[in-house]
């Protein structure tokens, strides 16, 4: 499997808004967009940091994913994505080794990348995530 970088980095977060304050406030990261994905019920705003960027998840619904993981563990790194050439060919060579995926085929994630997660049982405990971007 070709992999690239690492892509961003998914802080779950209670507040954007807050969160800014540090990240742009303090450390001098630009935000360089928000965006929600209704799917996913989660806004991201997006803060690069050369080729790789900080992406600050907070959930729109208590039933979003990123609301679930703050109630479980409150805030913090909630998953790691690495960019790869071709999701589809990655995800097909992963299943031929037996590592179990949450999502078999890609979706659409932020910024109109194809997304796929692992399953954290196959990765020792980190939820990883594919990303392709063209
Ligand atoms: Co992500």
């Amino acid at each position: 499997m070709e992999t690239k970088i690492i892509d961003h980095i998914g802080i779950a977060v209670n507040s954007i808004d807050e969160a800014m304050k540090f990240w742009e406030g303090a450390l001098g990261v630009k935000c360089h967009g928000v965006e929600e994905v209704a799917d996913q019920k989660v806004k991201t705003a997006f803060l690069p940091i050369d080729d790789s960027e900080i992406e600050l998840l907070e959930g729109t619904s208590e039933d979003s994913p990123v609301s679930k993981f703050i109630a479980k563990n409150g805030q913090g790194i909630q998953h790691i994505a690495i960019r790869v050439a071709d999701i589809e060919a990655a995800l097909a060579e992963l299943k031929e080794k037996g590592v179990r995926l949450i999502d078999e085929k890609p979706r659409r994630g932020a910024g109109g990348a194809k997304i796929a997660f692992l399953h954290p049982k196959a990765t020792g405990g980190v939820l990883l995530e594919l990303c392709q971007r063209d």
